[in-house]
């Protein structure tokens, strides 16, 4: 496979209509400048998804997909960046060039390839045996039988038997003119110190592990002996195309159903998943036996943010696990958990039950993982109040993790209800573990960045929002985040926009664009953005607004070409009529004049979009998510009532918003700085010539507030000399 080389790239998202992309698979209605629909990712009655042409992004009001172009495909077909790419460049028969790939990347990716070829050939010998091989009916596919699945199941997941011979495989594979090295490399084989190549599966029932796009990336092998001495799995090693941190078992056949039904449900083996996908329950995936990894986590969060763990009703499982589920709860899922009846396992339980008998079961008996773990945890303490106190703790640093404010306290009233404790007392001690819990982090971000800071920049500390002791305002990260996103927001959709004329050092006026202001404004007072994102995307909008310049003559040949065919059409049109010169002259005045307002509009317009809608079609996950959401309508004042009672545009109020949104975030990093002076003095006994200092700080940022105060209270401010 080779890369799709950028100038294909550029052309494939200049050339997506999102009101086109989007038909193929949502009936639109025009609504004013916009499109909607029901939206295709969730079920609902009356349309919540909306399509902007102007802006080249759709989304959804009610559940929140959406995106670009390649977003959509991304999401609706449940493809990778690049899947999406060619998918886009085959229905606007755009050709694609792929990049020279250097020689270290062909060697790697052919070494890849290889592995694949041969994972391949192996699912399909393995696959093959159950079918036609004497051994493989008897053995292998009689044990499935015996455990209840059903030839669909079979082919569905690929399974397959391993014959009981050392190399069946391997002479299978080399017979075929495989390379051993592939295959050992992919742990199908392995050699042995003497260089003897055997099998590593023999004898076992084999359940092949798919990538999300469906490539067989490993394959794990059940012995079918009860002995204790064998072990029970063997599974493929780590290799380059197989990091099992990243895989999830099931995924791939479970992808569309756990977006369809916005959720995912957690197993732990390979059976549970068949099984409850024969019952007919398809959005289950398995963590393969191991405690779930961020990689995972992060790969579940990609289509679902609703995760159901299933447990066995086996309590030191249970306990060992509750673990694990913080992680989850700390990337944002909102997890709930279920028993199954004592003794049953989701296979046993899905193998004896009809499909509609699980969904019930499920249904009645889902239960939210904070109260889950509640009563666990107190039931085991009892009446031992020291022990008690541990649980409330453990509890509270759970809730603690949970990224969104609202939760975190609807958790905190639930809590306080079903312990018997004050919601103040619960309240001030989260507030205690969070802090705890962001001096260390703040450590930890503290040490990377001395590590990532090259040429010995400026500190952070005037920029990054500190977390300090639990006032009432909460000035942890997301504080800071929400102002940096609202400067980010009109750099992101306005880069390239002239928003104001500033004078330069000769007392010209010369155009500003909102890109320049911000990175003018930000660089005088040595600000940064404190997010990691928030900096990268600030880079990336640099980057593509710099390469406007090589864009630009291209589309202004294109937009000249439109505009001398409507001067043409117009002429045509004058010339069928019955004119005197006087009235032809003055007709074709205001031809010209209206083709060059149009021309004039449509370059600015696509100098507009040009870095926003390039962003949102970025390859970076995080940053493609990020701005469209902040590209999108809901995060924006479309109409703005001025006193006149006249509608204003956006656009139109740039140079009063984006001084605005400028201040608010100086005045929010100001109020980080005199809260953590506050913090300080508080702590310090209120001697000594430290003490001075700060005082003499406190004062100085005091006084700023107040410019800042005075500044926010002004309708307008003017843009300064830069
Ligand atoms: P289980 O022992 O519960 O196996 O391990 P299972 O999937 O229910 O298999 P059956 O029902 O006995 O046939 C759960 C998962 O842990 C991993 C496998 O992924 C398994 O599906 N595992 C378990 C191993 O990788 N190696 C082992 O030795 C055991
Ligand atoms: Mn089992």
């Amino acid at each position: 496979m080779k890369r799709i080389d950028s100038e294909t790239t550029r052309q494939i998202l200049d050339a997506a209509n999102i009101v086109d992309v989007v038909s193929d698979f949502v009936s639109l209605k025009r609504r004013g400048a916009n499109y909607i629909g029901l939206c295709p990712f969730h079920n609902e009655r009356t349309p919540s998804f909306s399509v902007s042409p102007a802006r080249g992004i759709c989304k959804c009001f009610s559940c929140g997909k959406g995106g670009s172009p390649v977003n959509f495909i991304m999401e609706h077909e449940q493809m990778s960046y690049n899947e999406a790419l060619r998918y886009l460049a085959k229905k606007y028969h755009i050709e694609i060039h792929e990049r020279e790939v250097s020689d270290e990347e062909r060697r790697q990716e052919s070494e890849r390839e290889s592995m694949w070829a041969v994972n391949d050939f192996a699912l399909r010998h393995f696959e093959d045996n159950l079918v036609s091989n004497p051994d493989g009916r008897a053995i292998g596919l009689a044990y499935f039988r015996e455990r209840g699945i059903d030839d669909a199941m079979i082919a569905r997941f690929h399974l397959g038997y391993s014959l009981e011979r050392s190399s069946a495989l391997y002479d299978a594979a080399r017979a075929k003119g495989f390379d051993e090295r592939f295959l050992v490399e992919t742990g199908l084989c392995i050699r042995t110190d003497q260089g003897r190549v055997y099998d590593r599966f023999k004898g076992r029932v084999i359940y092949p592990v798919h990538s999300i796009s469906g490539k067989v990336v490993a394959f794990g092998g059940r012995t079918l002996r009860s002995d204790k001495q064998v072990a029970k799995y063997v599974n493929s090693p780590e290799s380059p195309i197989y990091h099992k941190s990243s895989q999830l078992y099931g995924l791939y056949q479970a992808k569309r159903a756990i977006v369809a039904k916005g959720k995912c449900i957690l197993v732990e083996g390979y059976m549970d998943v068949i099984s409850m996908h024969q019952a007919g329950v398809e959005n289950v995936v398995a963590s393969s036996g191991t405690s779930l990894t961020e990689g995972q986590i992060r790969l579940i969060h990609r289509f679902t943010e609703n995760v159901t763990v299933i447990y066995d009703s086996d309590a030191a499982g249970i306990k060992a696990s509750l673990r694990g589920i913080d992680m989850l709860l700390a990337e944002g899922l909102n997890i709930k958990v279920l028993l199954l009846p004592d003794g049953d396992d989701p296979d046993s339980f899905a193998q004896h039950h009809s499909s509609t008998e699980v969904e019930e079961y499920l249904a009645a008996n889902e239960t939210d993982f904070i109260r889950f773990k509640t009563r666990i945890l107190l039931e085991d303490a009892a009446d031992d109040p020291i022990r008690r106190a541990d649980v409330i703790n453990d509890i509270l640093r759970s809730i603690s993790l949970i990224p969104d404010l609202v939760k975190r306290q609807v958790y905190i009233a639930e809590c306080s209800r079903s312990l018997g404790i004050k919601e103040e007392a619960l309240g001030l001690q989260l507030a205690r573990i969070a802090t705890r819990k962001a001096e260390d982090d703040e450590k930890r971000a503290a040490r990377r960045t001395a590590e990532e800071s090259i040429a010995g920049s400026e500190s952070p500390d005037s920029t990054s929002a500190q977390p300090a002791d639990s006032g009432t305002q909460d000035y942890g990260a997301g504080f800071l985040r929400d102002y940096e996103c609202r400067v980010l927001r009109y750099v992101v959709k306005y880069a390239l926009c002239e928003f104001c004329d500033v004078e330069d050092a000769e007392g010209n006026l010369v155009p500003m664009t909102v890109l320049d202001y911000v990175r003018a404004e930000m660089r005088r007072d040595g600000m940064e953005f404190s997010c990691p994102l928030h900096a990268r995307i600030m880079s990336m909008v640099e980057d593509t607004a710099a390469t406007w310049p090589q864009v630009r003559p291209e589309i202004e040949a294109r937009l000249a070409g439109e505009r001398r065919q409507r001067l043409d059409a117009a002429y045509a049109d004058l010339r069928s009529q019955q004119l005197g010169v006087s009235a032809i002259n003055a007709r074709e005045a205001q031809i010209v004049a209206e083709a060059d307002g149009l021309y004039r509009e449509a370059l600015d317009n696509a100098a507009l979009d040009y870095v926003g809608r390039t962003l949102c079609s970025a390859p970076d996950d995080d940053v493609r998510r990020l701005c469209t959401d902040l590209s999108v309508e809901r995060y924006r004042l479309s109409k703005i009532h001025t006193k006149h009672t006249k509608v204003e545009s956006e656009r139109d109020s740039l140079i009063r918003l984006v001084p605005r949104v400028i201040s608010e975030l100086k005045g929010a990093i100001l109020e980080v700085m005199i809260h953590r002076l506050q913090t300080r003095l508080k702590q310090s006994d209120g001697q000594g010539a430290d003490d001075l200092a700060l005082l003499r700080e406190m004062k100085r940022l005091m006084a700023k507030r107040a410019d800042f105060a005075r500044d926010l209270g002004e309708r307008t401010i003017t843009p300064r000399r830069i």
